[in-house]
């Protein structure tokens, strides 16, 4: 009989507290048999952070092809549990092949975790009963840990885990980050304190007051935003460049209960010009806040406070510049509904473009950020871990852009969706802001989330400076590249689609739980071509990624400063003109310690950890063959000539778009 010799190479991950000083042993599965169950050990130079070392494992003879690597860990002495965060394990075998298992994911003790290697492989590709039956046993595992909550929310569904406590450590933050986000959190408010803002119920005595809210943290946007706000063109400019660039549409016909009339827009017109006329050329634009019509709101002081469910028009004037000109705060025109108009007192423009932006930021944040992008993005990455096991090609294509949502989007179950969370704090009250979302979730569309028909559907396929949707598209088109780069690869033929019944159940999955079987929404149910896959991945990827960072990255920069826009607001809205001072302003807007609370909640939503992976980096190494590795590099150069192009533009630009400059997308929504 003769010996053979297998080399391992096993990879610790590089994190604080990756490593451990328990027992590690392995087990090797062959088709012809298994090893001994062997210790890795190299005397007390094993499993530290970042570290690989070798290890050899002896067997009587060849194990021939080599199917799994079983893992156990013993604990050493006594010592209370030292989970290892296992990166990868290299295996080498007589014949010569390297064959890599890729783990990334801790392991405590007790736990059974035996790691397939090399090529990934589809359902119907499993060639040994070895290999089917680990298939079914981890996709059993995987649908035990992972499952989905019982709702009755007409919401995308969550994750059943109800506190970060209960989340497996696979899907957790890393220490660092979670030391970060407390430190953050207690910097800003010993700040506060200190200059006795929080809990401050007086009203701002002087707009300018609020200037003195942070020293330590301004953006160079967020003051420019407090120079600039009360300007109308630098106001209709974040209807296209700011945080919520998903409302504006092309107007080409009034609605009915909208009654501008030629005589009142007629003096922000050029010369010689119309309504009419403009329209017909496309040089007018509305936003519509009809789904915010007869939300309830929240109860303050005993009153209930007023969401303004409005219209407001855009004129894109001579210069390219896109001016607000017309403002109808209810959907039912009246005499306590009037049209406001730039040409009125100036208090009563200002606090008519103040209902229409809290309108605005409501339907941002209930829907834009965090259904559509949070909630989705949970919805994504439950059915991805349920779904697929973690050697199948579209788990290795798509778990690096869910990292830390899970536990992002638990955690906001408490500071969002929670009694005492931000929606709470906000005009429509926590009540409205649920209801808010479940009607525009009833109505959302697949195509909506697919940019380019987003654009087309909206008619601002010309708008100029529109650098959300220039940014945006280019970065579309590179990722539908690569993901259909990976998708052809793994899927010659719509065969392949048809037959891969894991990813059917995926997508039935998300169609049920995130939306809801809603057939009239567009969104597909099964797959049947390799065409709609490339087109669902693209969709998930710029949604967790891209339209993620468009709706996020800018709060601090455009609402830290609060008359530029806020959530709550105080007072109700002007029903007739000429009665509003600057005085009616300040006692509109939130009094000292709920600005200060928005602020810092602005804060922590775009702060910047230090563990951030950006777009298209893949640190952990989860493929085994060369061409998905190809493929990455070609993306990651593809989004480095879009970051070129981008900085280039910005340069040249008053107000920079940058929030979807490659660099700074993150891989995945973890904040
Ligand atoms: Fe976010």
């Amino acid at each position: 009989m003769t010996m053979a010799e297998y080399k391992l190479e096993v990879t610790t991950g590089d994190m604080t507290h990756a490593g451990t000083f328990d027992h590690i042993f392995v087990t090797l599965i062959g088709t012809g048999g298994k090893s001994e169950r062997t210790e890795l050990d190299n005397y007390g130079m094993d499993f530290k952070p970042g570290m690989t070392s070798k290890y050899t494992v002896k067997t009587s003879s060849s194990l021939e092809k080599l199917l799994l690597v079983k893992v156990e860990k013993d604990p050493f002495l006594f010592l209370p549990e030292d989970e290892w965060f296992c990166s990868k394990i290299v295996v080498t075998t007589p014949e010569g092949e390297a064959i890599l298992f890729p783990c990334y994911r801790w392991i405590s003790r007790g736990e059974l975790v035996e790691l397939r290697g090399g090529k990934a492989t589809k359902v119907f590709e499993d060639d040994h009963p070895l290999l089917t039956d680990h298939r079914k046993n981890e996709l059993m595992l995987k649908k035990t840990l992972y499952q989905w909550e019982n709702s009755d929310k007409k919401l995308p569904h969550k994750s059943h885990f109800k506190d970060v406590s209960e989340l497996p450590s696979e899907v957790c933050f890393s220490l660092s980050k979670t030391m970060e986000v407390l430190y953050t959190k207690n910097v800003m408010g010993a700040e506060l304190m200190f200059k006795g803002m929080l809990g401050s119920t007086e009203s701002w005595e002087k707009i300018e007051d609020m200037e003195n809210i942070f020293w330590s943290k301004k953006t160079q946007m967020s003051e420019y935003v407090s120079e600039h706000w009360k300007e109308d063109d630098f106001y209709g400019s974040q209807f296209l460049n700011g945080v919520n660039p998903n409302m504006i549409k092309r107007c080409s016909e009034l609605p009915p209960n909208f009654p501008v009339t030629e005589e009142m827009v007629k003096p922000f017109l050029a010369e010689g010009t119309s309504l009419q006329k403009e329209m017909e050329k496309g040089n007018i634009f509305l936003c519509d806040y009809k789904v915010l019509d007869g939300l309830p709101t929240k109860v303050y002081d005993g009153e209930s406070l007023h969401v303004t469910p409005g219209f407001i028009m855009f004129y894109l004037n001579p210069e390219n510049k896109l001016m607000p000109i017309a403002i109808q705060l209810y959907q039912q025109p009246s005499e306590q509904n009037p049209i406001f108009l730039p040409s009125d007192p100036e208090t009563d423009w200002l606090l008519a473009k103040m209902f229409i932006k809290n309108a605005d930021l409501l339907q941002h944040q209930a829907v834009y950020h965090f259904t559509n992008s949070h909630g989705l993005a949970g919805v994504f990455t439950v059915a991805t871990l349920r779904c697929f096991p973690v050697f199948h090609p579209l788990y290795k294509l798509l778990i690096p852009h869910f990292r830390y949502t899970l536990q992002i989007n638990t955690m906001g179950q408490k500071s969002i969706y929670g009694p005492d969370g931000i929606l709470s704090k906000t005009s429509a009250g926590l009540q409205g802001n649920i209801e808010l979302a479940e009607k525009a979730h009833s109505e959302l569309t697949y195509s909506s989330l697919c940019l380019p028909e987003n654009i087309t559907a909206r008619g601002l396929e010309s708008i100029p400076n529109f650098y959300y949707r220039d940014d945006g598209l280019k970065l579309w088109d590179i990722i539908y590249s690569f993901v259909k780069a990976v998708v052809e690869y793994y899927y010659p033929s719509d065969s392949e689609v048809l037959k891969d019944t894991e990813l059917q159940d995926w997508i039935s999955e998300i169609f049920t739980h995130g939306f809801l079987g809603n057939k009239t929404s567009g969104f597909p149910s099964e797959f049947h071509t390799v065409e709609e896959v490339i087109k669902f991945i693209t969709m998930i990827i710029f949604t967790v990624t891209g339209q993620h960072a468009a709706v996020n990255n800018g709060q601090f920069d455009y609402y830290s400063w609060i008359p530029n826009g806020t959530l709550l607001l105080r007072k109700p809205p002007p029903t007739t003109k000429g009665q509003s001072s600057m005085k009616t302003i300040l006692e509109t807007l939130p009094n000292v310690g709920e600005t200060v609370k928005f602020v810092a909640m602005g804060w922590t939503l775009t702060n910047k950890y230090t563990d951030v992976v950006p777009l298209g980096s893949y640190p952990d190494e989860r493929f085994d063959e060369p061409a998905p590795k190809q493929m990455m590099k070609e993306f990651q150069a593809e989004l480095s000539n879009l970051s070129e192009e981008i900085t280039t533009r910005n340069y040249q630009l008053v107000v920079p778009y940058t929030y979807l400059n490659p660099p700074v997308i993150e891989n995945s929504i973890t904040i």
